[in-house]
C-alpha cells in the first residue's frame, strides 16, 4: 500500500477500506506517514467526507493506536456523558453526584480547560483539599464504594487523535464531521464506557454555530458509537448563551451545589435532567427516561443527591463543609457590576465573548501553561428574553485586580438589548438516537 494511491482514493470520493484506513493510523502514528501526506488526506476527507463503515473503521483505529481503559472491575453498567464543549457548562458537577445517587457507576475521566471553556477538574479543585491523583485501583474503588469518582486524563489515550487533531488545527481540517466525530467518539471508547449520552451544543458559544450541523455531527457520533456496541444517544442543547448564571471555577461549584439543592438556575436543572434520565435509562436503572427523571427529581428533593456531593468530595480528599458552607470556597477580593446601558429586552448573550471575559479575569487558560485563578469569573443577572432597565446589573463580576476595564467592555459588547420583546431559546432542540 502507498499512502499517495489512498489520498488520491479519498481525493477522487472514493471509499477506503478497514485495511486502507488502519495502514494510515498506525503509519501516522508511528511516523511512517509524514504530517503533509496526512494533511493532504484531512483536506481530501473535508471534502470528500466518508461513509458511516469508513467513520467507524477511523474512531476505532484511533482508539487502537493507543491504551484503553478497562473499567471491568466496575459493577454495572457504566454510562459516560460528553458535552461538545460551551460556557459555563456546569453540567457534569451536578450530574455526577446526582446520576450516582440512583446507583449508576459514574467512572468520570475529565480534563482541564482550555480557551474559553471550562474543565471539570479545574472546577472540582476550587474545593479546599481536592484532588484527581488517584490510582486505577483506588479509583475502581471508590466507584465500586460510592458510584462516582473523578480522575484526571492519564497514560497514552488516543495517541493518533492527538496527533491529527493537531495538525488538523494547522492546516484548517478541525471543522470536518467525519473527523470531529471520529475524534471525539475515540476518546470516549478508549475510555471504556459501556453507554454514552452526548450533549451537542448549538449556538454562539459551541463548536457548531446551527442547528442543521449540531444535528448531523450528533448523528455521526450516535451511528460510530452504535455501530461499535456502546449505547449512544445525543441530546441537542442551547449554548446561545452561557448555561446558567455563573461562569468561573469556584462560581460554578457553587451553582452546583445550589442546583443539586433544587434551587440552581431552571435551565442548568432542565439539561442535567434531561441528560440524567438517559443516563438512567442506558444504565439500566429505569425502564423509561421518563421513570428515570421523576427518581432524579425525587433525588435532588430528598436531599440523597447533595448528600452524594459530599461523600464524593470527601472520598477524594475535599472538604464538604463547603456544600453547607460556601464562603469556605475560594472568594475573590472585588465585585463589580455591568450595567445596561439602555432600557429594553435581551436578544441575544455572545456565549464565547462571555467566556473569553472570564478567561481574561483568571478564571480560564490562554496557554496550556496559565495557571487560574479560581475564585474569579462572571455570573448573569440577565439571560436572552429578560426585560432591564438602563442602569440595572447585566453582570456582576468577581475579579481579583480592580482593573477591569477590557472585561467590562467584552460584556458590554457580548450583550445585544433591543426595545421590542423577546422570547427566550428553547433549551433543547432534538434528542438522536
Ligand atoms: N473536540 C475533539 O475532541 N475533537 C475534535 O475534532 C473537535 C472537538
Ligand atoms: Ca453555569
Amino acid at each position: 500500500m502507498r499512502m499517495v494511491d489512498l489520498i488520491e482514493k479519498k481525493r477522487d470520493g472514493k471509499e477506503l477500506s478497514k485495511s486502507e484506513i488502519d495502514f494510515i493510523i498506525s503509519g501516522y502514528t508511528e511516523g511512517r506517514i509524514p504530517d503533509y501526506q496526512m494533511s493532504a488526506l484531512a483536506m481530501a476527507i473535508f471534502f470528500q467526507d466518508m461513509t458511516r463503515e469508513e467513520r467507524t473503521h477511523l474512531t476505532m483505529a484511533m482508539v487502537e493506536s493507543g491504551d484503553q481503559i478497562d473499567l471491568s472491575a466496575i459493577e454495572g453498567i457504566k454510562v459516560d456523558k460528553h458535552s461538545t464543549g460551551g460556557v459555563g457548562d456546569t453540567t457534569t458537577l451536578v450530574l455526577a453526584p446526582l446520576v450516582a445517587a440512583l446507583g449508576i457507576p459514574v467512572a468520570k475521566m475529565s480534563g482541564r480547560g482550555l480557551g474559553h471553556t471550562g474543565g471539570t477538574i479545574d472546577k472540582l479543585e476550587a474545593v479546599p483539599g481536592f484532588h484527581v491523583e488517584i490510582d486505577n485501583q483506588k479509583f475502581n474503588e471508590l466507584v465500586n464504594t460510592n458510584k462516582v469518582a473523578v480522575v484526571g486524563q492519564s497514560g497514552n489515550l488516543t495517541p493518533a487523535d492527538k496527533k491529527l487533531y493537531a495538525l488538523r488545527d494547522v492546516t484548517a481540517t478541525v471543522n470536518s464531521i467525519p473527523l470531529i466525530a471520529s475524534s471525539i467518539m475515540s476518546k470516549k471508547i478508549a475510555s471504556g464506557a459501556d453507554a454514552i449520552v452526548l450533549d451537542v451544543k448549538t449556538g454562539s458559544g459551541a463548536f457548531m454555530k446551527d442547528l442543521e450541523h449540531a444535528r448531523e455531527l450528533a448523528q455521526a457520533m450516535v451511528d460510530i458509537g452504535n455501530n461499535v456496541g456502546r449505547k449512544t444517544m445525543a441530546v441537542i442543547s442551547d449554548m446561545s448563551q452561557p448555561l446558567g448564571f455563573a461562569v468561573g471555577n469556584a462560581l460554578e461549584v457553587q451553582e452546583a451545589i445550589d442546583t443539586l439543592r433544587g434551587k440552581g438556575p431552571k435551565d442548568l436543572e432542565e439539561l442535567c435532567l434531561t441528560l440524567g434520565s438517559h443516563m438512567v435509562y442506558l444504565g439500566g436503572k429505569a425502564d423509561s427516561p421518563e421513570t428515570a427523571r421523576t427518581q432524579l427529581e425525587e433525588a435532588i428533593r430528598n436531599g440523597n443527591a447533595l448528600e452524594k456531593f459530599k461523600t464524593f468530595l470527601s472520598a477524594q480528599g475535599g472538604d464538604p463543609s463547603v456544600v453547607d458552607d460556601p464562603s469556605k470556597l475560594p472568594q475573590a477580593k472585588y465585585t463589580f457590576e455591568v450595567k445596561a446601558g439602555e432600557e429594553g429586552h435581551v436578544a441575544s448573550i455572545q456565549a464565547d465573548r462571555i467566556g473569553t471575559a472570564a478567561m481574561l479575569l483568571g478564571a480560564g487558560r490562554a496557554t496550556k501553561e496559565s495557571v487560574i485563578d479560581l475564585a474569579v469569573g462572571v455570573v448573569l443577572r440577565k439571560k436572552i428574553g429578560d426585560s432591564v432597565k438602563k442602569g440595572e446589573p447585566l453582570v456582576t463580576i468577581y475579579s481579583n485586580r480592580e482593573d477591569v476595564a477590557e472585561v467590562k467592555e467584552m460584556i458590554e459588547d457580548a450583550y445585544r438589548i433591543v426595545p421590542e420583546a423577546v422570547e427566550g431559546p428553547p433549551l433543547i432542540y432534538d434528542e438522536i438516537r
